[in-house]
């Protein structure tokens, strides 16, 4: 239910991509929690702000090689001005299969290519061992969503599932303000 208002929202926004954007999204922290030694050899994750923009810096390497990763994430938002909390969405994704076959999912192709164009590597299942995967200098583009996003703070958490085991849990949380286009 609350993934096709997503992806309604994606089909919409879809055709107004070259509207102007009159906000921003920020991140303001990313903790990392749950990681099981077992898995990782090292897991992390920075935020840093630069001209106005938020980046994100990331890298993990895995024990071994992995074959089954799924994906339980989370989007909690609070509109400005409301105390209320509303859960945008509740997931779990296989990401191997998304992985693989992200232009068959026009939900996830914009953010799997953003992923793409600041990976050191190809992000793709299986995951081999000793390997450092990472991402750098990774920021969301505002034209990547609807014209008409409502202001607010966010908080998502995304767990990762290896072998049916929680193996990280990334919590990040951020904000949507007013801010105008780049010239
Ligand atoms: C950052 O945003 C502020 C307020 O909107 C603005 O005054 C400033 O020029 C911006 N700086 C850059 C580097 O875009
Ligand atoms: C991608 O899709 C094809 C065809 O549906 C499927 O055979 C393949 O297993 C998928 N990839 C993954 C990693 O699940
Ligand atoms: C990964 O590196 C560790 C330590 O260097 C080594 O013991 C292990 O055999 C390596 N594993 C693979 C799959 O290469
Ligand atoms: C990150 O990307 C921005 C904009 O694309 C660029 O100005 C900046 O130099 C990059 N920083 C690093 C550390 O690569
Ligand atoms: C991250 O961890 C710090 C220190 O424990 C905590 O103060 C902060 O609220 C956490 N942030 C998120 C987004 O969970």
């Amino acid at each position: 239910m609350k993934l096709w208002f997503w992806i309604c929202c994606f089909l919409i926004f879809k055709s107004m991509r070259t509207e102007e954007r009159n906000f921003r999204l920020f991140i303001d922290q990313v903790n990392i929690t749950h990681v099981d030694p077992e898995v990782y050899e090292s897991f992390d994750c920075k935020v840093f702000q630069f001209n106005n923009r938020s980046y994100l810096d990331s890298s993990h390497t895995f024990k071994y090689t992995v074959t089954n990763l799924k994906v339980h994430a989370v989007l909690d938002f609070w509109k400005l001005k409301s105390r209320q909390k509303m859960t945008l969405f509740d997931v779990q994704l296989d990401a191997c299969y998304l992985l693989d076959n992200a232009s068959k999912n026009k939900l996830f192709n914009i953010y799997i290519k953003n992923l793409r164009k600041h990976a050191n590597t190809k992000f793709k299942c299986p995951f081999q061992a000793n390997i450092s995967y990472e991402v750098q200098n990774m920021t969301m583009n505002e034209q990547d969503f609807p014209s008409f996003v409502p202001l607010g703070k966010f908080r998502s958490v995304i767990e990762y599932i290896i072998d049916q085991k929680l193996a990280a849990r990334v919590i990040a949380s951020g904000k949507i303000v007013s801010h105008p286009p780049d010239p």
